[in-house]
C-alpha cells in the first residue's frame, strides 16, 4: 500500500506502473516524501521562474521571490546584471529582507545589523572594527545562485550548479514564448506586483490544469456561459489544439476564428495592436500557429503558467480586452501551494486598453476572479483525497482521455512547431508529459 508515509520508492514505482497506463496514484498530491523530494529534485535542480525584467528596471531595484521553499532575492546590481541569492543572513541566518520589493543600495539584517552589498557581498556590521577584527568579508556573502537566465523577459533561476543552459532546458518553450511574448520589439510589462493568496491543494493540480484541461471548461465553468460571459463552452473541445512540446513544457491553442469569427484572429486584439507587432521575427510555423489555434494557456515545467485571453472588463458590454498574466503555483507545504498572479500589458499599447486589459484579467483570473474561484476549489478535494482513510491516497485518478484509442484525439498532421499537437480538446496529452517529466525529476538520482 503506498499510502502517505510509506517509502517513497515504493510510490514512484507505483507512480511509473500506473502512468504506462496513463494513471497516476493520488498520493502523490499531499504526501511529506513527495513533497520533500519535490523541493530537492524538482525546485533543486530544475530552471524556476522568478519573475520579468519590468519588475527591476534600475539599478538596485529588488523581489523577494521562493525557489521552492527558499526565500531569494533578486537584484539589479550596478553593471545591470540580475543577481539571484539567497535571503538567509549568514551569521544567524535570519531572514534578511523582510520588504517584498523596493530599491536599495545595501540589505541590514533585523538581528544584529550585518549589511550587505545589494550584490550580496558582506561589507560591514555594527562595531566592526571591534567585533570582527578578523573576519573575511570574501567568506561571510549572501549565498548566490549560480545560474540566472532571461528569455523573452522572463527570469530563471536554477539552483544547481550542474544545470543545463537555460534555452536548452526550455526547449520547445522557448519557441512558445517567443511568440506570445516577441510580437513587439518594446515587449511587455507588469502592471503591479503579483497578488498572492493561499490554496489548499497541490501546486500540480494548477501546473496540469493551465498546461492542457481543457475538458473542465464545460462543467467547471458552465455558470459563465449560464450568464453570458463565456460562450459556447460545449463545442469548445472542437476548436482546440493541445501542444506537448517535450521537457514536460505544455500549452493549449484555441482557433477563435472557427469558434467567434473573422474579427477573433490574433487573440481579439485590437486591429491598430495587431498593425503595431512585427510577426517577421516568428518562423512560419510560429505564423500558422497565431492564425489558426492560438496559443491561449500554457504550463512551463515546473510551475510557470500563462493566460491570454479575450475578456470583458465589464461583463455582458463589448468589447473585449484580451489580458496577459503570468501565474506561478509556489508549493508551500504538502496539499497547501500559493498562487501568484502577474497582470501584463504591452508597452507599445494604449493607458486606456492596458487598463482595460488589467480589468479584464482581474474579473476573469485574480483571487476574487470568476473563473478562477471556480476552479481553486474543485482543486482541493485531491489533496484531502491524498491522506483519505478511504478510498486511500494509493487509489488511481484516471489521466486517460486520448490514450490508446480511448478517445477522438487526433495528432495534427501539419503540424510544424516542436512536440506534438493533438486537435480537440478531448485529450490529456499534455498532463501525461508533464508527469512522466515530473516522475523522471523525481527517479533522478
Ligand atoms: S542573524 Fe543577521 S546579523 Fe545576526
Ligand atoms: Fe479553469
Amino acid at each position: 500500500m503506498a499510502t502517505n508515509g510509506s517509502d517513497l520508492g515504493v510510490l514512484l514505482q507505483l507512480c511509473e506502473k500506473e502512468l504506462e497506463s496513463s494513471m497516476l496514484p493520488a498520493a502523490v498530491f499531499s504526501n511529506d516524501e513527495v513533497f520533500a523530494a519535490e523541493m530537492k529534485n524538482i525546485f533543486g535542480r530544475n530552471w524556476v521562474f522568478l519573475g520579468h525584467v519590468s519588475e527591476i528596471p534600475n539599478t538596485g531595484d529588488y523581489v523577494l521571490r521562493r525557489i521552492g521553499l527558499d526565500p531569494v532575492i533578486v537584484v539589479r546590481d550596478d553593471s545591470g546584471e540580475i543577481i539571484v541569492m539567497s535571503n538567509y543572513c549568514r551569521h544567524r541566518g535570519t531572514e534578511l529582507c523582510q520588504s517584498d520589493q523596493g530599491n536599495a543600495e545595501t540589505f541590514t539584517c533585523p538581528y544584529h545589523g550585518w549589511i550587505y552589498k545589494k550584490n550580496g557581498d558582506w561589507l560591514s556590521a555594527p562595531h566592526v572594527s571591534q567585533a570582527y577584527k578578523e573576519l573575511d568579508p570574501k567568506q561571510w556573502g549572501l549565498a548566490k545562485v549560480p545560474h540566472v537566465g532571461v528569455h523573452q523577459g522572463m527570469i530563471f533561476a536554477n539552483v544547481s550548479p550542474d544545470a543545463k543552459p537555460l534555452l536548452e532546458e526550455l526547449g520547445g518553450a522557448a519557441w512558445f514564448l517567443d511568440a506570445l511574448f516577441g510580437l513587439h520589439p518594446d515587449g511587455m510589462r507588469v502592471m503591479g506586483p503579483p497578488d498572492r493568496w493561499r490554496v489548499q491543494t497541490d501546486w500540480k493540480s494548477g501546473a496540469e490544469q493551465f498546461g492542457g484541461d481543457n475538458y473542465h471548461v464545460e462543467s467547471a465553468h458552465i455558470s459563465l456561459d449560464d450568464i453570458g460571459i463565456l460562450q459556447s463552452a460545449r463545442e469548445m473541445y472542437k476548436i482546440n489544439a493541445q501542444y506537448a512540446v517535450g521537457n514536460g513544457h505544455i500549452f493549449t491553442g484555441h482557433n477563435f476564428v472557427k469558434w467567434f469569427g473573422a474579427d477573433w484572429d490574433m487573440w481579439g486584439y485590437p486591429k491598430d495592436l495587431v498593425d503595431k507587432f512585427d510577426l517577421t521575427v516568428l518562423d512560419q510555423a510560429q505564423r500558422d500557429m497565431l492564425a489558426s489555434e492560438t496559443p491561449v494557456v500554457g504550463t512551463i515545467f515546473p510551475n510557470m503558467s500563462y493566460l491570454r485571453f479575450p475578456g470583458s472588463p465589464d461583463p455582458g458590454v463589448q468589447p473585449f480586452a484580451t489580458y496577459t498574466s503570468i501565474r506561478q503555483w509556489q508549493p508551500v507545504a504538502p496539499g497547501v501551494m500559493e498562487l501568484w498572479s502577474w497582470q501584463f500589458t504591452w508597452n507599445a499599447a494604449s493607458d486606456e486598453y492596458s487598463e482595460q486589459c488589467y480589468v479584464a484579467g482581474q474579473n476573469a483570473f485574480s483571487a476574487s476572479g470568476m473563473f478562477e474561484q471556480d476552479d481553486t476549489v474543485v482543486w482541493e478535494g485531491v489533496a484531502k483525497l491524498a491522506r483519505s482513510v478511504f478510498p486511500g491516497g494509493d487509489i488511481a485518478l484516471n489521466y486517460q482521455l486520448g490514450f490508446e484509442g480511448m478517445s477522438e484525439n487526433p495528432i495534427d498532421p501539419h503540424w510544424k512547431g516542436p512536440g506534438v499537437s493533438r486537435l480537440s480538446g478531448i485529450g490529456e496529452q499534455n498532463q501525461r508529459s508533464f508527469y512522466q517529466r515530473w516522475l523522471r525529476e523525481m527517479q533522478a538520482s
